[in-house]
């Protein structure tokens, strides 16, 4: 039998690597134009099959999830370790979402609106009237926050504190090149950029250690995600294990805090670029006051467009992957066994079908009309769509609403933002510079 032959597209895999890593937007869409979808992209990591149609995004989100096994994931591996739901396939993948799904449930969130709000307030007051910050180190110092406190369950503040080091320069540590490049993951007599972050892996590690061994069986009557998921039992009655714990408290950290921040300052830029949709906003904010409770914000159907407009103009992640275990037909292609497939986020999301003038920011598009889950998709889809996205937009919706309410700001400079590929991200450029111009005319300061 002969082996069915891949969709057409571009040759070369160093070029077609190299754009893709720093021009994926463009090399996406020039390769729709010229090869229709799907078409088939030269990646080291293999023949990858991509599409970007509701057509195709359907076919894969709701196929049967044992034809896949995850695929793109092996470069989060040191970061996130073996247990991690993002690398695991099969049962095991599905016994661990078992697990850790209820916690993130939407209606759970409004336990953490009041802590979300007060972050957003406590690190608000760091910024100086007339001085310039990135929206990103906000946004991203707030959303780690509530992950230390909201996820891991942290309240003592000399703790935070530790945590908030720690977990930054592991962060930090996961460089895009050590992501890449496997070759430099050795530690050359203990110094280079692998011998640090092995360092920090340990110390993150002596803090989870630390963590599981005072919190087992002490979990009755806290909110917080880990103490739900200490008390989380298995079809069998099993609770999980250290190892498996301490995996998925990595991936959460690593998946869930980056990923919320960069929606966010996106928002604010665009918010600010396009001062209209800011007026808009600020007018609805206004109907409930300077101080607006976070069960009032999440009623707020021009903030909730806003957030939904911020993650499909600029998709954090733009791409999702997956590998075929057996034959699966894609938009009528036959694929073997084996073949990598990528659903396109950017490309979904900038169909001009579903989007008329998909270049412009217009959260108006989400009040004229539903968008079904394969025709918006910052989350992925299917049996492996992110579990933290009503945390997230929750909290895009809670943070951007208390700051904007309360606070008044302009972009620094007229030079538009671009997005740029961080890791398996992609963010603004310049982390979005803006200048905080003080409250509200008229708000007791
Ligand atoms: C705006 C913020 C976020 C965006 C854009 C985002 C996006 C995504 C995407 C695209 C995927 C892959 C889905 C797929 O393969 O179909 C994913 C997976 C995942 N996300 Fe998120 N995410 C965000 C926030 C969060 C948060 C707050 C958490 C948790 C605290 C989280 C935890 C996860 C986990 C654990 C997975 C793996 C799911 C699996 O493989 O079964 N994410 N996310």
């Amino acid at each position: 039998m002969s082996t069915p032959q891949l969709p057409s597209g571009p040759r070369i895999t160093s070029l077609q690597t190299f754009r893709f890593l720093r021009h994926p937007a463009t090399l996406l869409q020039e390769c729709r134009a010229r090869y229709g979808d799907p078409f088939t992209l030269p990646l080291p990591m293999g023949n990858v099959v991509v599409t970007g149609s509701s057509e195709g995004i359907r076919e894969i989100f709701s196929a049967d999830p044992t034809v896949f096994e995850p695929f793109g994931q092996l470069p989060l591996i040191p970061a996130v370790g073996e247990n991690s739901l993002l690398l695991l396939g099969g049962q095991r993948h599905k016994r661990e979402r078992k697990l850790l799904m209820p916690p993130f449930h939407g209606e759970r969130m409004r336990a953490y609106g009041q802590l979300m709000r007060e972050l957003t307030l406590h690190a608000a007051k760091g910024l100086r009237p007339g001085g310039t910050f990135r929206a990103q180190h906000l946004t991203q110092a707030i959303s780690l926050e509530i992950i230390i406190r909201a996820v891991f369950g942290i309240e003592e503040p000399a703790r935070v504190r530790r945590y908030q080091e720690v977990m930054n320069a592991y962060l930090e540590s996961y460089t895009p090149l050590l992501m890449m490049a496997v070759p430099l993951r050795r530690s050359f007599g203990g110094v280079g950029p692998w011998a640090r972050f092995q360092r920090h892996v340990a110390e993150l590690d002596q803090l989870l250690t630390e963590e599981l061994a005072t919190r087992r069986g002490r979990e009755e009557g806290h909110t917080d995600i880990l103490s739900l998921l200490l008390a989380a039992r298995d079809e069998d009655g099993q609770p999980m294990a250290d190892p498996e714990l301490k995996d998925e408290l990595r991936t959460l950290l690593l998946a869930g805090h980056e990923t919320t921040a960069i929606g966010m300052a996106w928002a604010l830029y665009h918010l600010h670029h396009e001062p209209q949709t800011l007026q808009r906003l600020l007018a609805e904010l206004a109907t409930l006051g300077p101080a607006p409770e976070p069960e009032a914000l999440m009623k707020l159907p021009y903030l909730g467009a806003v957030c939904d407009e911020s993650l499909r103009i600029h998709p954090v992640i733009i791409v999702v992957g997956r590998r075929t275990v057996a034959p699966f037909t894609l938009r009528g292609r036959e694929l073997p066994a084996g073949t990598p497939v990528m659903a396109s986020v950017w490309l979904t999301h900038n169909d001009p079908a579903l989007y008329p003038e998909p270049e412009r920011f217009r959260p108006e598009r989400f009040l004229e009309r539903k968008f079904s889950p394969f025709e918006y998709l910052p989350f992925g889809g299917g049996a492996r769509r992110c579990i933290g996205a009503a945390f997230a937009q929750y909290e895009m919706r809670v943070v951007l609403g208390t700051l904007l309410a309360s606070h008044r700001f302009a972009l620094a400079h007229d030079r538009p933002e671009r997005p740029v590929r961080r890791n398996i991200t992609l963010g603004p450029v310049n982390g979005v510079e803006l200048v905080y111009s003080g409250p509200p005319q008229g708000a007791l300061a």
